[in-house]
Parts: C-alpha cells; sequence; structure tokens
C-alpha cells in the first residue's frame, strides 16, 4: 500500500476509535455527587384528570409551581436542582408522520420546551422519565422499543438534563444490550444528560459491573412507599447486597434506592429522619417526591439541613454500610472527608432503632460502643457532632470511649466523627 494510503487508513481508524471511545460508555462528566431534586411519582402518581384534580395531575403546572417553590422555599438554595417529570406525560401515540413523542397536549399545552426553558430560568435542571420497553409503567405511552435514536435526540431538542428510563413491557429484550444502546444514542445527542437506568430492578442476577459503565444511577430495590416499612425494606434490600453494591459506586455513578418520601402523609417525624440519614449514608440521589407548598416545617427543615446533605454529597464518593444489627439495633457506617494531619478520615455514622424487637419492640433504646469496635481508631480521639443539630460539638471521644446514644422507635441518631490531628 502507498505510503500516503497507509497514513490514510491510520488516520480514519484513529478518527473511528475516538468516535467510538465517545459514544461507547457513559463518559459524560454528570452526577460526579449524587443528584439532588424533586420527582412527581411516587406522591402525584398517574393522575391525568386535571379537571377533577387541578393540582395534582401530572401537567405543566404542577412542575412549574414546584420549580418557584424549590427556589422560593430554600430548596435550590441547599442544591435541589432536577425537576423530573415520571410516568404519565405522553400522548398514547406518537406523531404519526414524525414518530417523535409528544406529551399530552392538554396537560402540557405549550409543549416541553416550554417547560424546559422555564424550569432553566429558575437556575434549574430538567428531567424526564422514559422506558426501554414497548410501553411505560403506566401502559399511557409509547417505549423507546425501536426509536432510541429518535427519542435521544428529541430529549435532546428538549434540552433534558436527567432521563430516567425504565424498564416495563421488556418481552424479547436483553437489557444488558438495550440499555448500553439507549446510553449510546444519549452521547451521540452531544447533550450532556444524566443516566438513571432501572435496569438491575427489572433483572435477577443484575451485572453490576457492566451497569456501572453505562449509567449514573441504577434503581436496585423495589418503588419506594410512603411508609416506614418501605423504608426498612428498601434499607434491608442494601444491606443484603451492600457488599456489591457499594463496590460500584462512586463519584459518576450512584446506588439508586428511590425517592425520599418525606414530606407526605404516612412517613412519621423520626422515620423521616430516618430515610434522610440512611439515604445519606448510601450516597443515594436525594430527590424529594412531596407538594412542596404543602411541606410540614419541621420536615422542611430536615430535609434541607446542610449537614447531612453535606454527608450525601461528600467527594470522597464512598458509599457507606450497614456494619452491625443485633436485636433493633443497626449501625451505619461512611468515611467522609475531612482527613486529619495523618490521612485519616472522618465518619458519618448512623445509629437506627428498628424497633422490631423484643422485650420493648416500640420503646427508644439506650446503646452504648466502644469507638475502636467501629473502627475509629484515631489515638487523639474524634470531635464529634449531631448531625441533625450540628452546631453542637458533642466533645472529644478516644477510641477506646464508650459512646452512648438514645434512638427513638423507627428512628435514628446521626453523627459525624472528626478525627483530631496528630502532633
Ligand atoms: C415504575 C418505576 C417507578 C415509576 C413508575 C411509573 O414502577 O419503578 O419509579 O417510574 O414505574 O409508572
Amino acid at each position: 500500500m502507498p505510503r500516503e494510503d497507509c497514513y490514510s487508513v491510520l488516520l480514519a481508524l484513529f478518527v473511528l476509535c475516538i468516535w467510538l471511545c465517545s459514544v461507547a460508555g457513559l463518559e459524560n462528566g454528570l452526577a460526579r455527587t449524587p443528584p439532588l431534586g424533586w420527582m412527581a411519582f411516587e406522591r402525584f402518581r398517574c393522575v391525568t384528570d386535571c379537571v377533577k384534580f387541578p393540582r395534582d395531575c401530572i401537567s405543566e403546572s404542577l412542575f412549574m409551581r414546584t420549580a418557584d417553590l424549590l427556589v422560593s422555599e430554600g430548596y435550590s438554595a441547599v442544591g435541589y436542582e432536577y425537576v423530573i417529570i415520571d410516568d404519565c406525560w405522553m400522548e398514547r401515540r406518537r406523531n404519526e408522520i414524525t414518530k417523535e413523542l409528544m406529551p399530552d397536549r392538554e396537560r402540557f399545552p405549550r409543549g416541553l420546551n416550554f417547560l424546559s426553558d422555564y424550569i432553566h430560568n429558575k437556575g434549574l435542571k430538567f428531567g424526564l422519565y422514559h422506558d426501554i420497553g414497548e410501553k411505560t409503567c403506566m401502559h399511557l405511552g409509547p417505549g423507546a422499543n425501536g426509536y432510541y435514536a429518535k427519542d435521544a435526540e428529541t430529549f435532546a431538542n428538549w434540552n433534558v438534563d436527567y432521563v430516567k428510563l425504565d424498564g416495563c413491557f421488556i418481552k424479547n429484550i436483553n437489557l444488558d444490550i438495550a440499555y448500553p444502546a439507549f446510553g449510546r444514542e444519549l452521547n451521540k445527542t452531544g447533550r450532556p444528560m444524566v443516566y438513571s437506568c432501572s435496569w438491575p430492578y427489572y433483572q435477577k442476577h443484575p451485572n453490576y459491573k457492566l451497569i456501572k459503565k453505562h449509567c449514573n444511577l441504577w434503581r436496585f430495590a423495589d418503588d419506594i412507599r410512603d411508609s416506614f416499612d418501605s423504608v426498612s425494606k428498601t434499607m434491608f434490600k442494601y444491606y443484603k447486597e451492600q457488599h456489591n453494591l457499594t463496590k460500584h459506586a462512586g463519584p459518576g455513578n450512584w446506588n439508586d434506592p428511590d425517592m425520599l418520601v418525606l414530606g407526605n402523609y404516612r412517613l412519621g417525624y423520626e422515620a423521616s429522619r430516618l430515610q434522610l440519614a440512611i439515604w445519606a449514608i448510601l450516597a443515594a440521589p436525594l430527590i424529594m417526591t412531596n407538594d412542596l407548598q404543602t411541606v410540614r416545617p419541621e420536615i422542611k427543615k430536615l430535609l434541607q439541613n446542610r449537614a447531612i446533605i453535606g454527608v450525601d454529597q461528600d467527594p470522597l464518593g464512598i458509599p457507606g454500610r450497614c456494619v452491625y444489627i443485633a436485636g433493633s439495633i443497626q449501625i451505619w457506617v461512611r468515611p467522609v472527608m475531612p482527613f486529619n494531619n495523618m490521612g485519616v478520615h472522618s465518619y458519618a455514622v448512623a445509629f437506627v432503632n428498628i424497633g422490631n424487637y423484643e422485650p420493648c419492640p416500640l420503646c427508644p433504646l439506650t446503646y452504648e460502643i466502644v469507638l475502636e469496635r467501629l473502627g475509629l481508631q484515631n489515638n487523639m480521639g474524634y470531635r464529634v457532632i449531631d448531625l441533625f443539630v450540628p452546631i453542637q460539638d458533642l466533645g472529644l471521644f478516644k477510641p477506646k470511649d464508650k459512646f452512648i446514644t438514645r434512638i427513638n422507635p423507627s428512628g435514628v441518631t446521626f453523627f459525624k466523627f472528626t478525627p483530631v490531628d496528630i502532633y
């Protein structure tokens, strides 16, 4: 082969390689810390009758109202930024000619570019639901099957920043091929979109190594419900699989235990603290689902607790784990910043009273532990703060000291242990 031809072939191979690299894996640079935001589903479900339920129906006004409140009620100032439309936003059929997806014309009369601009003008980001299969989970709209490129382009044209891709109606679809394929189409659009995959939830034996390569987030547990029972089941599911789940999460890739249900009807105050603390330990996305106009002040204060959000967003990005279970007590631990001068990291530690154990299932429990048993071995000790009341310094604790805490039923106490410098 003449030398010029050889150069051309090499150049072509080089360009091909660059192109393949840019569309093959995730590499979107997003979700370096877990995303914070709001999603409609658990609270607003699939209400489509805006005449009977004007405040609750899935419509542009719900998302505009929520965007307004995220800003005016101080949620955006502490980091909540994604406004995510879940299921039930679509027309039942694609556009007959272009085959594009269409938002329901009655409930989104000005289209999704209008809504997306509205959300962006508030300084927030726009998320949208879709399904990898034949239909969305609520049967209301067409799924992406057969239209990955078209739908990815449509999402990019709507300036979507976050895609939740569900996995209903997947007969004859291999999820291990489909989710990466849709992700490649998202990459090809050139618009960075957080890729949230429900992929493992629909599989018996998920391949997390593969999932991590293609998704920023992945749902690993059942749909969350507004109850302590549901929160504790999700925690237990994580606990059972934590060896595998913690291995793959880190900056850019996170386990998603589903939405924060704080601020609704059935999750009491103690359990609200519990969900928030454990989601922060897990390095989970903090995606609320509630009516921001009616969230009670004490729950709003929890949701806006900067110290706990700080644990969730910790730059080390190491997800925590449950290190101890006995009776009603669980201890969950996460390594966090800062380090001391000898490179010893801090710890966030949550003591849980799951409240299901004799002799007194529903009583507050006093629990004490020698700190070194939790791995806290910095000889000079740790300064401790209560993350729910972060202005209080609880003092200096050495590894051999006993730490005593009293935990309400279905509740949690949550502390940060920061190692002091060694001289
Ligand atoms: C599934 C998902 C939920 C929600 C609904 C919408 O159940 O797991 O999070 O998106 O579909 O129909």
